[in-house]
């Protein structure tokens, strides 16, 4: 990929490869797949800055060596040294030596000043993977890509696999440089046209595959539970019927025939209309195994999600409350799932808003392998329109210890996030939106690393020899974004009073009479949802100690999430001193403020950006400040005509 073409070079510009493309290389390798992407990188780079490369030879003057190991780094990690002048790179397996290829690029010159001790990266997470909610066929509610806001399918485009995949290329080396092993290539609404990628249309699914192999990444495919029946016509889908259980099996040697690393499927089951194993009195762990037993002998996986809900709630009903729905589905399945299932949940238990506690089923399920998923398009934080970096969001969720850090054990095996890419040319829509891409597959292989540190080396390798005020500027826009999209939109912990379906732009009520079991309750005297144990839905129990006891009481509730686990008068007062009408009229105020502040900084940065890309993000700040005065003005003025409580400081509210 060159500069100059009509496709933004992302993180991956050729000006990021000069401190390896000067250098004298040696490249000891097998020759699968990945070793030959090492060798193709480190050539190319060589053509443009003047060093070379060769294979195999010995040792002689090489700068930078990449060389097997022993068995001990794990198929996926490396070692790095830096002694007498060369810098050697040791992996057990070629994907290794791919990731540390691209660990020399982010350090550039530092990977070759000084004496290194040796140092060893391994992936925290086994599992990195990103799901495309990409559709084959343009949906007539959804478009082609289910909530995305970069254009049509990077995969799929009239009605079939691309035939020019170049694109896909450049997205398996991006993702490779970002440490992500893993793509899900369609929507997990698994629509009649995308059922049978399983099948008949498998073909199409193993050119996609055959290029991001070279960059790693394995190939899923999300499945419809009911394929025995659509697909192979069948009375039946009951997971413990044994003609479901050989077609299962059969279908699935057929892919493996096709896809021999194919890494396995994705199922959104009894969730949102989508079929799955309650139509025939079977529990989520039938019908996952079902899949599992068939991936089994070929090493693939099952990702089960753990979505589950009732969507058709009756808004009356004060009982009933959606983000109990997954722990109580699954938790008492717990040790019941195949070794070869990992069920996916999303990180908070209603569904990706800007604020939610972190899921009670995260922690629950000691015997079950767990992915969390994330969302990075950016459904519910600006729909990739407005500037929201989730560095710091998904920190937190990963941060987070069910036992309150009493055992030091990680989150999850896997982290999952919804793709924010399409064949836009700057792939993210809102170029800045590329820093979510980035940082998530960072986070996934070190959910330990400062978020922060993350975005210096996007910044570093997007615009090579910035300037500090470039650094700077782009530290200043991104670094809080989150935290302001929060405050013009939804107050401490309150979700979705967004415009319904699209569910862009403020609509207070807009779900607040639905059978979506998205509620706010707010009324003359107060807002939020009681989910303590005493009084409410007894939902914060759900949780182990301590955070069961710090939710249940809203003393000890943290301010941010105090709406989502009470339900208090206009005049309670938070831990910040002021009252909660206070602090939705101020935040709505300073979240406005912020935008105009950060759209002035980026204006600031016009000669160190590419122009277009400048353009683009210039034009987006519009938007999002039209938005945020709208978000400001739509939220303070509801709750001023509910609660009749004016502002503190008398200022303009409709
Ligand atoms: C959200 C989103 C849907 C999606 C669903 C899911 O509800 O709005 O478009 O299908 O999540 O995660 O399955």
């Amino acid at each position: 990929m060159t500069d100059s073409g009509d496709l933004d070079a992302a993180w991956l510009p050729s000006a990021a490869f000069r401190a390896v493309g000067s250098r004298r290389s040696l490249v000891r390798a097998g020759d699968g797949p990945p070793a030959e992407t090492v060798y193709a990188e480190l050539a190319d780079a060589c053509e443009r800055f003047g060093g070379r490369v060769v294979r195999d030879g010995g040792d002689g003057d090489a700068e930078l060596v990449l060389e097997p190991a022993g068995d001990d780094l794990g198929d996926e990690g490396f070692a790095l040294t830096r002694r007498g002048g060369t810098t050697t790179v040791t992996a057990s397996g070629e994907r290794g030596l791919l990731y540390g290829l691209f660990h020399v690029v982010r350090l550039g010159e530092d990977a070759f000043r000084g004496e290194r001790a040796r140092e060893v990266h391994r992936p925290a997470l086994a599992t990195r993977m990103l799901d495309h909610w990409d559709n084959v066929a343009v949906h007539p509610v959804m478009g082609q890509v289910e909530r995305g806001y970069a254009g049509g399918s990077l995969f799929w485009a009239d009605g079939r696999a691309r035939g020019d995949l170049d694109r896909v290329r450049a997205y398996g080396r991006l993702l490779a440089a970002c440490g992500i092993n893993a793509v899900a290539v369609n929507n997990v609404n698994v629509h009649e046209t995308e059922a049978r990628l399983l099948t008949d249309r498998i073909g199409e699914v193993a050119a996609i595959a055959d290029v991001l192999r070279p960059y790693g990444i394995r190939t899923h495919l999300s499945v419809t539970f009911a394929a025995p029946m659509v697909l192979g016509g069948l009375p039946t889908a009951d997971p413990l019927d044994g003609a479901v259980r050989d077609w299962w099996a059969e279908a699935t040697g057929r892919v493996y025939e096709a896809i021999g690393d194919f890494g396995g499927y994705v199922v959104k089951a009894d969730s949102e209309g989508q079929p799955g194993p309650f139509a025939y009195g079977r529990s989520h762990a039938d019908g996952a195994n079902v899949l599992a037993a068939a991936l089994e002998p070929y090493g693939g996986t099952v990702h089960w999600r753990a979505f589950v809900y009732d969507h058709r709630q009756d808004w009356r009903d004060r009982t009933t409350d959606r983000a109990r729905a997954a722990y109580d589905h699954f938790t008492p399945l717990d040790g019941e799932f195949a070794p070869n299932a990992v069920l996916q949940v999303k990180h908070g238990p209603m569904d990706f808003q800007v604020r939610e506690p972190v899921s009670p089923l995260i922690g629950a399920m000691p015997r079950t392998r767990l992915a969390v998923e994330v969302q990075a398009t950016q459904e519910y934080t600006g729909q990739q329109r407005h500037v929201c970096w989730l560095g710091p969001m998904w920190s937190e969720v990963l941060r987070f210890r069910p036992d309150g850090g009493v055992s030091a054990g990680r989150l999850a095996d896997g982290l999952v996030a919804v793709s924010n890419v399409g064949d836009d040319p700057f792939w993210t829509g809102h170029p800045l939106a590329q820093a979510n891409l980035y940082t998530f597959g960072r986070l996934a292989w070190d959910p330990a690393a400062d978020p922060h540190a993350v975005l210096d080396e996007w910044i570093a390798l997007t615009h090579p020899g910035a300037p500090a005020r470039l650094a700077d500027g782009l530290h200043a826009v991104l670094d809080g974004s989150w935290s302001t999209y929060e405050k013009y939109t939804a107050p401490l912990g309150v979700g979705f009073m967004v415009q319904p379906g699209h569910h862009y732009g403020p609509s207070v009520d807009g779900y607040e009479y639905s059978p979506w079991g998205t509620y706010h309750f707010a009324d003359r005297d107060g807002v939020g949802v009681d989910r303590s144990a005493a009084t409410g839905t007894g939902y914060a129990a759900q949780y182990a100690d301590p955070w069961a006891k710090v939710y249940e009481s809203p003393e000890t509730c943290p301010d941010e999430l105090l709406l989502f686990f009470h339900h208090v008068p206009y005049g309670h007062v938070l831990h910040s001193g002021k009252t909660v009408i206070q602090h939705i009229y101020d935040t709505h105020f300073e979240g406005v403020a912020e935008v105009e502040e950060a759209r002035r900084v980026w204006a600031g940065l016009a000669d160190l950006v590419d122009p277009a890309r400048h353009a683009r993000v210039a034009e987006r700040y519009e938007e999002q400040l039209r938005s945020a005065r709208e978000w400001r003005d739509q939220i303070n003025s509801y709750f001023l005509r509910k609660s009749g409580v004016p502002d503190e400081r008398g200022r303009t509210i409709h």
